[in-house]
């Protein structure tokens, strides 16, 4: 009772009551909520950290910014989603913060929509390399389809666009990407598709800031010809895939077109079937028979395999998106 009456008396307060209603509509940073709310940013800092403290509120840091968000790591979280509706939009304040959020995310799909823009030759002349992305897209829906996971992890997530087609076939997905500038893409795309189950965050593939064993499924598409050391992301996805979840690779089978090293940073002229299923065998996982997308000049692959049964008791595997991961934790 102690902790429902500390949220209900701090969002006793007609600020912390419009924080409360602007972070229910999306990931916003202190400066986005200065500029909606016109008070100074001490003042704001000091009320989002009061709502925090509360449960009411999430606080997450990506790289130098920080995001408020809905509380989803505390059980508070379903108050503040049930004040929010209580409080609806007609009262004219929250009606002008709202008219303000939308201007900012105008703004920032504007931002995300120039970068995207500016990369969008480059990345449609290697598209037009193989078949039809929704042929690939369609091949991973069906097995989603199948394997039935309940959440998922999607390394490398760039534009999200692997969330917008399987997170609606999932209750959670995670996207991870080390750009900024693509996870503001991402965000646009996923606000766009009204995905709220999707969320994305800063994280570097070879050290996911994750516990083991807590994702159904992981995905990998086209992110293995830019590492490195393919075989340690293949370890770090098996890592955090719970036993029996799935790993789905996608990318292209061994190729000689040069110029994706030259010119598009390709480290890695596509994989070979077998040295794909010794690394996944490698990290405790059983490949599956993969399948070809066959293109000019490129072919596409889906390499998937199962995490075999780890050493980890049932009550130690984690249930849902780590709360490390909501609060902030992927860096
Ligand atoms: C070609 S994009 C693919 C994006 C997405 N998977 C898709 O297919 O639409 C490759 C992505 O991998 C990300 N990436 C590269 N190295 C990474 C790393 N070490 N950790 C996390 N993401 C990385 C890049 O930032 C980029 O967004």
């Amino acid at each position: 009772m102690e902790h429902l009456l500390a949220a209900l008396r701090a969002v006793a307060e007609p600020t912390r009551l419009r924080l409360v209603v602007l972070c229910a509509r999306g990931e916003l940073t202190v400066t986005e909520l200065t500029q909606i709310l016109g008070q100074s940013q001490p003042r704001v800092s000091r009320h989002l950290k009061l709502l925090c403290a509360a449960g009411l509120l999430d606080r997450f840091r990506e790289g130098s910014w920080v995001f408020y968000r809905l509380s989803r790591s505390s059980p508070l979280g379903a108050l503040a989603q049930q004040l929010v509706a209580a409080c609806g939009d007609a009262d004219p304040a929250i009606a002008l913060d709202l008219q303000r959020l939308a201007a900012i995310k105008r703004q920032r799909a504007d931002i995300a929509s120039t970068y995207f823009r500016e990369n969008a030759a480059r990345w449609h002349r290697i598209r037009s390399l193989y078949i039809d992305e929704r042929e690939v897209e369609a091949a991973l829906v069906d097995i989603i389809a199948a394997a039935d996971p309940r959440d998922l992890l999607d390394i490398g997530t760039g534009t999200g666009r692997m969330l917008e087609i399987l997170a609606p076939r999932v209750e959670r997905a995670l996207g991870i990407d080390q750009s900024r500038e693509m996870l503001a893409v991402a965000r646009v795309n996923l606000e766009r598709a009204g995905l709220e189950n999707g969320l994305v965050r800063l994280g570097d593939m070879y050290q996911l800031a994750l516990p083991d064993a807590s994702f159904d499924a992981v995905v990998v598409h086209q992110v293995l010809h830019y590492a490195d050391r393919p075989e340690a992301v293949i370890a770090e996805a098996a890592r955090v895939l719970r036993p029996s979840g799935i790993l789905m690779l996608v990318d292209f089978a061994p190729h000689t077109l040069e110029f994706l090293r030259d010119e598009h940073a390709h480290r890695r002229l596509g994989f070979a079937d077998s040295e794909v299923a010794q690394w996944c065998g490698a990290a405790g996982l059983d490949p599956a028979p993969p399948s070809h997308l066959i293109g000019d000049p490129l072919t596409v692959v889906i390499w998937t395999a199962q995490r075999r049964a780890g050493p980890w008791a049932a009550e130690e595997r984690s249930e849902e998106i780590p709360l490390a991961v909501l609060e902030g934790g992927v860096r």
